[in-house]
């Protein structure tokens, strides 16, 4: 009997890629996948432990299971990723129908759990060391990695991919679990990320972005030489085939020269910097203990502006961290009004049991406040992000095509001409009316029109 599974995915782009190699691996095990938890006997849930809300959204995911389980007791029920890691057996004790409880270091091990369960063998959990559990070699190998083959097949676009160079980090800025629950930095051998970026290139990849939580960190050695982000970049550069190579997170302060030369000067690498600032205030950045001040930033936004000036730059924030002042969150909006980013994610604070944050501080700016400061800072950026893209109307931009838009979707367009919706090499979002033919290629598209999110063009 073929199993069916069904995956829902929260989170980071990390958590987007840890999807799809479970996918890739579960159809290697003879697994097929379905599109709702009813059809499926498997039902995984790859988590987020970032902030609250997201663990909310999967604990009442999985009370709203509880009777799934009853019309099918064969149907197996899995969380897997950061919360597995962080909540460990306590998720069989919320939810005690949940047969499967995996951390983002033990993926490799699914099927084989999944094994065990339908043999009768109960409830399964496997997890990585906590970080304070051992020697740091220990946790390090706990925190096992994962990047096995690439499947095209679960992949949602074949053009794009997503490749992995480093794991975990060990920045443990105070606000943050992601240190806990992804395990100590360590970066993928150069030759290995080569291999992988070749595989996807030859399964039709033009797109490749290279993930880790502080991507612009990578260091590893190679024939006895160091091996920078830049070094990385221009080896795959190189290959043959790959148009566009994005790189995210950036950490501020590992913003190197070498890393700006060969943005500005490697064909294939976009001109796209996501590098989170996360608050403009002094005062906060050394309770979030950053490594950085506004000014050292400012000026590391000044060397990206002088060697690659036409980078769209990106950021993100949290507003309402512990003590926030309004003269704090002052100094966050002059920032962004000066900086003029291409985007910024905003988030409210939120406390993470686990964080030094979370243990030492109190979190004491009230949610409503969290909420106007959210909502100012959005609205600044927001009109900021429209007026820079209003001097792209009458420009040409090349645009990746990625598929039909939502609109497209939604109004279930049928025929050779549907709305299609692309980006450009600095990531905006490109919608224009043109032949299901252009999905997966680079075409050239004139913009027309840009409202606050997105531009509209046409295609020649
Ligand atoms: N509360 C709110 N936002 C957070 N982030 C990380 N930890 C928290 C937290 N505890 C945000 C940071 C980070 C992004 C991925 O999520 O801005 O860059
Ligand atoms: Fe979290 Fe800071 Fe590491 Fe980013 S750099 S993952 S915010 S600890």
């Amino acid at each position: 009997m073929t199993r069916r599974f069904y995956i829902e995915t929260v989170g980071c782009q990390m958590n987007v890629l840890d999807s799809e190699l479970v996918a890739a691996a579960l159809l290697a095990a003879g697994y097929e996948p379905v599109d709702s938890p009813r059809q499926a006997d498997t039902i995984l849930f790859n988590t987020c432990s970032v902030r609250q809300h997201a663990e909310d959204k999967i604990y009442s995911a999985l009370g709203r299971l509880k009777d799934v389980k009853q019309l099918g007791p064969g149907k197996v029920i899995g969380v897997l990723g950061c919360m597995a890691q962080k909540d460990q057996e306590q998720i069989f004790k919320r939810a005690p129908h949940v047969d499967l409880v995996v951390g983002p270091g033990q993926l490799a091990q699914l099927p084989a759990l999944l094994e065990r369960i339908a043999a009768g063998r109960g409830p399964q959990i496997e997890v990585s060391l906590d970080r304070k559990a051992g020697k740091r070699s220990e946790i390090q190998e706990s925190f096992a990695r994962f990047d096995p083959q690439r499947a095209a097949a679960a992949r949602p676009a074949r053009c794009q991919a997503m490749v992995r160079i480093m794991l975990g980090c060990d920045k443990f800025c105070t606000y943050c679990i992601v240190p806990s629950v992804r395990g100590p930095e360590q970066s993928r051998p150069a030759e290995e990320i080569e291999a992988e970026v070749r595989q996807l290139v030859d399964q039709g990849c033009l797109e490749v972005t290279l993930l880790g939580q502080t991507v612009n960190s990578y260091q590893t050695v190679s024939g006895g030489r160091t091996v920078r982000l830049s070094d990385l970049l221009a080896r795959l550069d190189a290959v043959a085939g790959l148009r566009r190579l994005k790189f995210v997170t950036n950490y501020p302060r590992h913003m190197t020269g070498d890393l700006l030369d060969a943005v500005r000067d490697l064909k294939s690498v976009s001109p796209y910097l996501h590098v989170p600032a996360q608050s403009g205030s002094d005062r906060v950045l050394a309770r979030m203990k950053r490594g950085y001040t506004a000014g050292q930033y400012r000026q590391m936004h000044d060397e990206i502006r002088r060697i690659v000036p036409h980078a769209a730059v990106t950021s993100d924030f949290i507003v309402g961290f512990c003590g926030e002042t309004e003269d704090d969150f002052q100094a966050t909006v002059r920032l962004v009004q000066d900086l003029r980013f291409k985007n910024s994610f905003i988030f409210k604070y939120s406390a993470r049991p686990g964080t030094k944050a979370a243990a030492l501080l109190a979190d004491d700016v009230p949610e409503e406040v969290k909420r106007r400061r959210n909502n100012e800072l959005l609205a600044i950026q927001n009109a900021i992000s429209h007026e820079d893209s209003l001097p792209l109307i009458g420009r040409t931009l090349e645009i990746l095509v990625e598929g039909p838009s939502k609109t497209s979707l939604k109004r279930a367009e049928e025929g050779p001409v549907v709305q299609l919706t692309g980006r450009d090499p600095c990531d905006r979002i490109v919608v224009f009316d043109g032949s299901r033919e252009l999905v997966g290629t680079i075409v050239a598209v004139e913009i027309t029109e840009a409202n606050p999110f997105t531009l509209f063009g046409r295609a020649p």
